[in-house]
């Protein structure tokens, strides 16, 4: 399989591209419309089928991934910190291949940045423990040990001193909160040192848009491990998701 399909469901954009897996690329321009809102996955799952609609032929016969702001098992979306609450418990697989009429891949979305950046971008030949982060509304991350994933990790609900650490140190709380960098390199220095402590990986991949600005926050961690920004930015759910829908048949059990 030389190309698919990957779509990125976020809280204010839904975007789509086709990837040539060779490289883990953009083939062409992305589509992205706006989120639906209320974003139930029924309502998103048809504006999934416009971003598709919008590729026409060229998307026939191919896998298609789908990432989603949740934790994902057997088919069901489990949790939404971020997203509608409808999302909790909901039978995506069977939502999107409904709506879609065709069986799609879905994963988690900072599992799918982290698959984009182990097999293209900066864990790429890494063979050992990757941790990758998201840094967006909420914190993502991916857990991978040697090229595989243990999916729905979700360390961005650890708890540190009391908070949630995504509550603490998501770029949407930079934000938020008017943070300065040194400000909010300290909340990252809690978070980045406790996932070490408790994972001990050999590298951390910083993701999200922050991540273009991660010469401001990087340089200030005090860490063990190597901490490196993204290569794919805000790619790396299309590229991963595409890859995911890839290297099997679907499989909702799974
Ligand atoms: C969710 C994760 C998601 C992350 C990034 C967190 O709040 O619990 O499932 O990967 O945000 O969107």
């Amino acid at each position: 399989m030389t190309h698919a399909f990957g779509i990125d469901i976020g809280g204010s954009g839904i975007k789509g591209g086709l990837v040539d897996l060779k490289v883990g690329q953009l083939i062409g321009e992305r589509c992205r419309l706006p989120t639906p809102q209320p974003a139930t996955p029924k309502a998103v799952a048809k504006v999934v089928a416009k971003v598709i609609d919008h590729f026409g032929a060229d998307t026939a016969g191919l896998p298609i991934g789908l990432t989603v702001p949740a934790i994902v098992t057997h088919g069901y979306t489990r949790s939404a910190a971020n997203i509608d609450k409808k999302w909790i418990d909901a039978p995506v697989f069977e939502i999107f291949s409904t709506v879609l009429g065709r069986p799609v891949s879905v994963l988690n979305d900072a599992d799918a940045a982290g698959l984009a950046e182990v097999h293209y971008g900066s864990a790429r030949g890494n063979n050992g423990l990757v941790i990758v982060t998201t840094l967006g509304t909420g914190i993502g991350s991916a857990l991978i040990y040697r090229g595989v994933l243990v999916p729905n990790a979700e360390l961005g609900h650890i708890q540190i001193d009391g908070f949630e650490a995504e509550k603490r140190a998501a770029a949407s709380v930079r934000t938020k909160e008017d943070l300065s960098w040194a400000d909010f390199g300290k909340r990252l220095q809690e978070f980045y040192a406790t996932v070490e402590f408790l994972f001990s990986p050999d590298l951390f991949v910083v993701g999200g848009g922050v991540s273009r600005n991660s010469d401001k926050f990087l340089p200030l961690l005090d860490l063990k491990t190597p901490i490196v920004p993204a290569a794919l930015r805000n790619h790396a759910g299309i590229v991963g998701a595409a890859w995911a829908a890839a290297q099997a048949p679907v499989d909702p059990d799974r």
